[in-house]
Parts: structure tokens; C-alpha cells; sequence
């Protein structure tokens, strides 16, 4: 399976925040957005990924991100060059995906939580169709909403219904097999002139072949996709990361963890930002880890 993360867009609802650089760059606490979603394709076990950005904020992506290397990864960059939505991911990827199943994730969805990586390595190898994921929220209105029976069975999905008919968010982390693509490319595009991923969705659903694992409430799923959701993700982070003494979302220490890169390369790493606590933190994981 191969990761895309999905950081297009013009991120018009944080404007004045965004009208010189990407959402997705944009400081969640200590670390640029994209880390988060990188970290949560990393944890389900993927090492190929398509990073998806607009043609302004896709080298500053290439200049913050490299090749991934350092994460021990393989990072592929591609163009949207205009926003014209999240099913549009899998016809720019369709080369890149090369006909396997993938899983793709929004640039502003933060996920934390004991056990998710066990979670997100069932979820791959149980894939039959697609696997959606979905999280309690006070806002449905806001977001795509999964209706299950009594059974748990996804039964209806609705993009942000103005009556919903539930409180189950579908978030912004989606797992395919290889038909995705050919999905994608029937799609006709919405009112506002978009590929919703939500219909593609439907596709599955309707083949009897769409899977939702609800996240229960053990787990944080945050989008910070608004000027209030962005200082709410800081504040987590922050509270997490202080009380912890451990990172959120440090690409480096998972790297290390997963045995992608070595100890001593993870320090060098660390060394170079030791100006800052998440270097200073990576020296001590990697003495720590030895
Ligand atoms: C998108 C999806 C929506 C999903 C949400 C999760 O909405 O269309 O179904 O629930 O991401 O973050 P957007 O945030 O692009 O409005």
C-alpha cells in the first residue's frame, strides 16, 4: 500500500493566515501541519508517498520535506493545480499508485492515541473495498457523516448535511484497494465544481464493500482547518507534549522506533536543530533508544 497526503487548496477560510503560504505549513504548536498526517502514514507501516500541493507551496514542501530519506522514506511530490477536490488526488496519483491500494490523508487531520498504529495495520490487512474511519463530533454539519445500524454497519453518507443524521464524522484518513482510481475517474463534479470524495464513498458503499472503524473516545481526532481548530490542535499538543515529556507526531523518533533509520543518524539529525527542544529531543531519544 502507498500514502498520499492531500495539502492542495487555498486554505481561503484562515485567510488573512493563508494568503502568503499553505495551511498545511502553517504551525501546529512546534512542528509545520503536514508532520502530523506524514506521522499517521508512517505508523500504518507506509514508506512510498505522494505529497499533493498546490504549484506555489509544493517547493516549499520539497525544501522542508527532501526526498524523505531522513525519515527513511520515499517521498514523490505531484500538482493540483487548482482545488478542485480530495477525489481529484487519485487521478493525479493514478501513475504513482501504479495500480496497488492506498491510503490518503488530509494535510490538516491530527490523530492521537494508545494503539493506533495496531489499529491502522488491521485496518490494512482487512481491506476489502474501502475502510473509512469515524469520530464523535459536537458539529456534524461540518464534516462528511456515516450513519451504522444497530450492528455497526455503515448504512448512509451524507457530505455536510444540513440535518444530519448522526454525530459520526467521517475524518480525513481513507484506505482503498486498487479500484479507487478507475472510481475517481467516473465521478462527475459537484455543484462547486469538485471531485467529492464522499461520492466516491458512495461507490463502495453501495457495492456493500464500504468498512467504518469508529474511533472511540480514547482516541483525539482534531482537523485544524480553522483559525479556532489550529489553536485548539497547538493547545493539545502542547498540554500533551509538556506533561509527557514525549513528541507528537516527531518524524524522526518514529523513524528510529520503526527501524527505518539508525541511532546514530537520528542524533546527527537532532544535532542539527539542537538550537531547539524538538533537536535536543532527538538527541536524547537516540542515546536513549542507543
Ligand atoms: C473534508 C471531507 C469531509 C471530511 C473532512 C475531514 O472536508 O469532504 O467529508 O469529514 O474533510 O477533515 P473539508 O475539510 O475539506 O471541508
Amino acid at each position: 500500500m502507498k500514502g498520499i497526503v492531500l495539502a492542495g487548496g487555498n486554505g481561503t477560510r484562515m485567510h488573512p493566515l493563508t494568503l502568503a503560504t499553505s495551511k498545511q505549513l502553517l504551525p501546529v504548536y512546534d512542528k509545520p501541519m503536514v508532520y502530523y498526517p506524514l506521522s499517521v502514514l508512517m505508523l500504518a507501516g507506509l514508506r512510498d508517498i505522494l505529497i499533493i500541493s498546490n504549484p506555489e507551496t509544493l517547493p516549499v514542501l520539497r525544501a522542508l520535506l527532501g526526498d524523505g530519506s531522513r525519515f527513511g522514506l520515499n517521498f514523490s511530490y505531484a500538482e493540483q493545480k487548482e482545488p478542485r477536490g480530495i477525489a481529484e488526488a487519485f487521478l493525479i496519483g493514478e501513475k504513482f499508485l501504479d495500480g496497488g491500494p492506498s491510503a490518503l490523508i488530509l494535510g490538516d487531520n491530527l490523530f492521537h492515541g494508545a494503539g493506533f498504529p495496531k489499529l491502522l495495520r488491521s485496518a490494512r490487512r482487512e481491506l476489502d473495498g474501502c475502510t473509512l474511519f469515524g469520530y464523535p463530533v459536537s458539529d456534524p454539519g461540518r464534516f462528511g457523516i456515516g450513519e451504522v445500524d444497530a450492528e455497526g454497519n455503515l448504512v448512509s453518507l451524507e457530505e455536510k448535511p444540513s440535518k444530519p443524521r448522526s454525530d459520526n464524522a467521517i475524518v480525513g484518513l481513507y484506505f482503498y484497494d486498487s479500484e479507487v482510481v478507475d472510481i475517481a475517474k467516473e465521478l462527475t463534479p459537484s455543484a462547486r465544481g469538485e471531485l467529492e470524495i464522499t461520492e466516491v464513498n458512495q461507490v463502495y458503499l453501495k457495492q456493500g464493500r464500504a468498512k467504518l472503524i469508529r474511533l472511540g473516545r480514547g482516541y483525539t481526532w482534531l482537523d485544524a482547518g480553522t483559525h479556532d481548530s489550529l489553536l485548539s490542535a497547538s493547545q493539545y499538543v502542547q498540554t500533551i507534549q509538556h506533561r509527557q515529556g514525549v513528541q507528537v507526531a516527531c518524524l524522526e523518533e518514529i523513524a528510529l522506533r520503526l527501524g527505518h533509520i539508525d541511532s546514530q543518524r537520528c542524533y546527527e539529525l537532532g544535532e542539527r536543530m539542537k538550537n531547539s527542544d524538538y533537536g535536543r529531543y532527538l538527541m536524547q531519544v537516540a542515546q536513549e533508544v542507543g
